[in-house]
């Protein structure tokens, strides 16, 4: 009797101790499997700023919230865009990029005296419009479609693009 009360405890225990081990494997990969549900739409366009913030001629940062993210995503959705003013008007007025690097996403920074963009990871450069000029970067910096509303620039929101999309 003894005998069997301690199998039967030692398989409360086996199965106790299994079911603990299936949620903390499962439950990240159920969380992976649910998270297209929490994303959030990413087909908007959104003011970056008046039209006067963007002098003829200059790249400037603005920042932008992405919209890709899970609903819990917090700080970590908050990124920015990299808008060139070409023209003083027409269809070729903007060229918007995405902040991100097209090797492995670090975000570039604009350096107004070359008038190059620099990735700070691996030493990638592209030229203002966005063109490699060399580096690991694969392509040009991805582009955001803008559109111009009154005084205002609006960007089209868009999940972060990967390099071999
Ligand atoms: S991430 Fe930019 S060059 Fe590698």
């Amino acid at each position: 009797m003894n005998e069997i009360s301690r199998r039967r405890f030692l398989s409360r225990v086996t199965i106790a101790l299994s079911v603990f081990i299936g949620g903390i494997v499962g439950l990240p990969i159920l969380g992976y499997l649910l998270a297209p549900l929490f994303r959030a739409q990413t087909d908007d366009l959104v003011a970056v700023g008046a039209i006067a913030d963007f002098p003829l001629g200059e790249t400037k940062l603005v920042s932008i919230r992405d919209p890709s993210p899970l609903a819990w995503a917090g700080q970590t959705a908050d990124t920015a865009l990299w808008v060139r003013r070409r023209e003083a008007a027409g269809p070729a007025m903007f060229q918007v990029f995405n902040v991100n690097c097209t090797h492995l996403g670090c975000p570039v920074n604009w350096q107004a005296s070359a008038k190059i963009f620099l990735c700070p990871c691996h030493g990638g450069v592209y030229y203002a419009d966005g063109t490699v000029a060399g580096g690991p970067p694969p392509r040009p910096l991805f582009e955001r479609e803008w559109q111009v509303a009154g005084d205002s620039l609006r960007v089209r929101q868009a999940p972060l693009p990967t390099s071999h999309k």
